[in-house]
Formats: structure tokens, C-alpha cells, sequence
């Protein structure tokens, strides 16, 4: 299918790791080269606000979404980068679609029960997400939707929306693709789990401290079965390795696997090289971020018009949707 307009959610957490760009961030890039101010990325603070948080560190998380991205190079001259709830229309149609929406649709939610689970008392606004997101998405009449696997669910159900809503009133929304790529790595985590993940804390951030980000590379575990030096390893059972292939060039890993395989080469050497072969990539983005820092008044600026730019967008699309419905 043909990629007109994308929509993307970026969550306001300053945490974003080397899982994070090397599995989404990058892919992002790539779409705004080719789609320009069509590719959006939003930065969702009203989802941010569905489970408790602190209001002034949400401020500054979403501060540090925008660098960190922009720093990672979302350049916000070529795509359209803002803040959700500097266009209020997105909430507007949220309210609407809540309306048209069966409570059961909100419950089976497989990412809702799992939030659901860890909280104490469960705010309206936690059913309420997946509406406001496919709100996001409709509001500028997005084609597809570029998601990891465990938002498959919610991109469906931002289709029923579209479909209920245009059988209902009118033909107004196209039903969005979501866009798994399947090219994006997996980045383990540090800890040797399949994924890295900030809810597990087994990332290696964007802009963590090099001396820090070395010392976790110390930890990440080789094949278990090579206990000496002088025993042969055997790469696809080294998270070292599983890394490795995602950073540094193709020959390089292949060399450095035929030696560990023969046991030439010891565990502490080929981190070194890994902590090289990411920090080549983390330096430029560290160095940016930290120019960015210097002028946090850019960064605003940016977010600003962002939003001012899209908002017609949004504002039209909510006109033809209460002529619609009859408001
Ligand atoms: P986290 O799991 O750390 O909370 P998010 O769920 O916020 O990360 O994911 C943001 C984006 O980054 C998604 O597109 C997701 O698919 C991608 N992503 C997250 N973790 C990884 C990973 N370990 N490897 C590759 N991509 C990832
Ligand atoms: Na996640």
C-alpha cells in the first residue's frame, strides 16, 4: 500500500534507548525523508496523563522527548513535530468517538488490563486511550501508522472507529494501516532478555554518560557455556554478539566470530569494541542534544510550530465531523 500520510505517537519519557532508535527512531528518519511534513510525530503528554504521574517532571519529559528525537535526527524543518495537547482538537474527537464506542471494545484491551493490573484505582482516562488515540490518527486522516507489534490491537480498533463512525454519520475517515516494518531490529536487553524495554530497566539510554554506558556493557552476558579464555565461544549464544551485529559493520562481526569461535579473542575485548561501535553512534547524537540544551527556547519554538501547522488540519477535519453529527 502507498504511504501518503504517516502518524506517529512518541511517548514523553526522556528515557529513549539505543532500542528505541535503532528499532523505530531510524525508520522515522527514513519516512520523513521521503513524506516531509506528512510524516508526523506527536508527542502524546494527554496519554502520558492516564496513569498517576508528576506534573512538573511531565513538563520536562516532554522537553526531553522532543531533544532527544530532534538530537537523533527528527529534524523539525522537514517533518512536523509537536505536542498533543497544543492542538485540542485531538481531544474534540476523542470525546466523539467515545460516544459511538462500546465499553467492551475498551476492556478487552490487552495493553489496558495490563495497566489496569498495576494500578490501584483505575482512571476513566485509562479505558479512554485507545480513543484518544485513534483520535490522533484520524484527526489528520492518516493512511498508516508505523507501530510495534503490541500496538497491533489498538491500530484495529482505531479502524472500527473509522468504519463505525463513517457507516454511522459519514464517509469521512480512511481505515489507517498499521506499518510494522519488518525489517526494524530487536534489540536485546542488557540483562540477555529478548527486548530492551524501559519498563524492565535494561536499556542503555541515547544520552546516558559514556563511563556509565561501558559499565553496563560489562555486564551483558556472553555465552554462558565459555568459562576460560581458552574455551572456544559460540557467538549466536552471546548477547555480546546479538548486539554486536546491530552496530558495527558486517565484516567486522564476522571476523570477530571466527576468532571467539576458536577461542582467540577474550569476552573483555570484544566489549570494548562494542562500546566503540555504539558510542561511534551515540557521540553526534549526544553532541547535538547537548547543543540543544543550550537553547531549550529552540526546541519550544519548534513545538510551537509544529502545532500551529497542523492545527487547520485538525480544526477542518473537526468541522466536517460536527456538520456530520449534528452539532
Ligand atoms: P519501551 O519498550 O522501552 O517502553 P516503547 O514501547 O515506548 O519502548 O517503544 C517505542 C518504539 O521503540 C516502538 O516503535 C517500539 O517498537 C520500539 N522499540 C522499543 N524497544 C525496542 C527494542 N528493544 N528493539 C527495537 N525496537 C524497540
Ligand atoms: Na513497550
Amino acid at each position: 500500500f502507498s504511504m501518503k500520510r504517516v502518524f506517529s505517537g512518541i511517548q514523553p519519557s526522556g528515557e529513549i534507548h539505543i532500542g528505541n532508535y535503532l528499532g523505530a527512531i531510524r525508520n522515522w528518519i527514513k519516512l520523513g525523508e521521503k513524506l516531509g511534513r506528512d510524516a508526523i510525530f506527536c508527542i502524546v503528554d494527554y496519554h502520558a496523563i492516564t496513569v498517576p504521574y508528576d506534573p512538573e517532571a511531565l513538563a520536562k519529559r516532554t522537553f526531553e522527548a522532543a531533544l532527544v528525537n530532534i538530537a537523533a535526527g527528527l529534524d523539525p524543518e522537514k517533518v512536523t513535530l509537536f505536542v498533543q495537547s497544543h492542538v485540542p482538537e485531538h481531544t474534540e474527537l476523542a470525546w466523539v468517538f467515545t460516544t459511538q464506542t462500546p465499553v467492551g471494545d475498551l476492556t478487552r484491551m490487552t495493553q489496558y488490563k495490563d495497566k489496569a493490573a498495576r494500578q490501584v484505582s483505575v482512571g476513566a482516562g485509562l479505558l479512554m486511550y485507545p480513543v484518544l488515540q485513534a483520535a490522533d490518527i484520524l484527526i489528520y486522516k492518516a493512511d498508516t501508522v508505523p507501530v510495534g507489534e503490541d500496538q497491533l490491537q489498538h491500530i484495529e480498533l482505531t479502524r472500527e472507529i473509522a468504519r463505525r463512525f463513517n457507516g454511522r454519520f459519514k464517509e469521512i475517515f480512511p481505515e489507517p494501516q498499521a506499518f510494522v516494518d519488518p525489517n526494524a531490529p530487536r534489540i536485546p536487553g542488557i540483562d540477555g532478555k529478548a527486548k530492551m524495554s524501559k519498563s524492565v530497566g535494561n536499556t542503555i539510554g541515547l544520552l546516558e554518560d559514556p563511563k556509565q554506558i561501558w559499565e553496563k556493557i560489562r555486564t551483558i552476558p556472553d555465552d554462558p557455556a565459555r568459562i576460560r579464555l581458552s574455551d572456544p565461544g559460540e557467538p549466536e549464544r552471546s548477547t555480546v554478539f546479538t548486539f554486536l551485529k546491530y552496530v558495527a559493520p558486517p565484516g567486522m562481526v564476522q571476523a570477530l566470530a571466527e576468532e571467539y569461535r576458536q577461542a582467540g579473542v577474550g569476552t573483555l575485548v570484544i566489549k570494548r569494541i562494542l562500546f566503540q561501535e555504539i558510542m561511534k553512534i551515540l557521540e553526534p547524537i549526544q553532541a547535538r542534544a547537548a547543543e540543544l540544551r543550550r537553547d531549550p527556547d529552540y526546541v519550544w519554538d519548534v513545538l510551537m510550530e509544529g502545532a500551529k501547522r497542523v492545527r487547520p488540519i485538525a480544526q477542518a477535519t473537526m468541522e466536517e465531523v460536527r456538520q456530520a453529527i449534528g452539532l
